[in-house]
């Protein structure tokens, strides 16, 4: 279907990627005909029918597994990589600029285990991620509003952050990166006003390269990371 005959709020939401269509799997579709298969069929991209119910992510994935969310995904290199290294989980990505969700869709389109929402992380992360449900969240150079009038735009607030603990399992990850200092240092502050988690430095040899790190890396840039642990509340 034609993408301005769509709905408004379907096209704020998510975009139907039909150049995906042929590359896609066909096992790797929701079963359940109520997740309004007709528009999801050949899209990775998940159309949603309320913007105030949680995902029913056992109908988007067509099963259950463990969840991993890169919040800010951009064009979709490292959900798509790190999927294909873990089958065994399922991914979703969250962007909301067209053009990337795009790009991430093209990719997805040969990895059976990524879903993508085109919509404001925040906002996904506080009323649509149901409650315990996400094994790890990935914010992978978020943007940074470098300018102090623009601070207030910044994705990660306290607020952002009790939203992010809610939508964890136990013992869940928030796994950050950024090449500015000064918000990384903002962003350690916050954490530790949050009791729910602890905070370490993780290694991230192991994960693969997102479009953005190849960028700072070939500049020289000091990258940052911070992984954030839910911990059980002390009883
Ligand atoms: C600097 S890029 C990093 C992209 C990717 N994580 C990487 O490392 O290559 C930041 C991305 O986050 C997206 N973004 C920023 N704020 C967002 C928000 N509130 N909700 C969804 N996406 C957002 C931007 O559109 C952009 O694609």
């Amino acid at each position: 279907m034609d993408l301005l005959r769509r709905p408004l709020l379907s096209f704020l939401l998510s975009v139907p990627v039909r150049e995906v269509e042929s590359a896609h799997r066909q096992e790797s579709l929701p079963r359940d005909e109520s997740v309004r298969s007709a528009d999801f069929r050949g899209s990775l991209l998940i159309e949603l029918d309320s913007v105030t119910d949680r995902l029913d992510l056992e109908k988007i994935f067509g099963r259950n597994a463990p969840l991993h969310v890169d919040l800010g995904c951009g064009d979709g290199s490292f959900l798509c990589a790190l999927a294909e290294r873990m089958p065994e989980k399922n991914f979703l990505g969250i962007e909301r600029l067209l053009g990337r969700i795009r790009s991430a869709a093209r990719k997805a389109a040969t990895v059976g285990n990524v879903r993508l929402l085109r919509m404001e992380s925040s906002y996904a992360v506080r009323y649509l991620l149901p409650a315990g449900s996400v094994e790890t969240f990935y914010l992978l150079f978020p943007d940074p509003w470098p300018k102090r009038r623009h601070w207030r735009r910044r994705i990660v607030t306290g607020e952002f952050l009790r939203a992010i603990s809610q939508a964890l399992a136990e013992n869940g990850r928030f796994l950050i990166a950024t090449d500015h200092f000064d918000y990384f240092e903002k962003i350690e502050e916050i954490a530790r006003a949050n009791p729910d988690f602890t905070m370490a430095s993780p290694r991230a040899g192991d994960l693969p390269l997102t479009k953005f790190q190849q960028q700072f890396r070939a500049q020289g840039a000091v990258i940052h990371w911070l992984e954030l642990r839910k911990v059980s509340p002390v009883r």
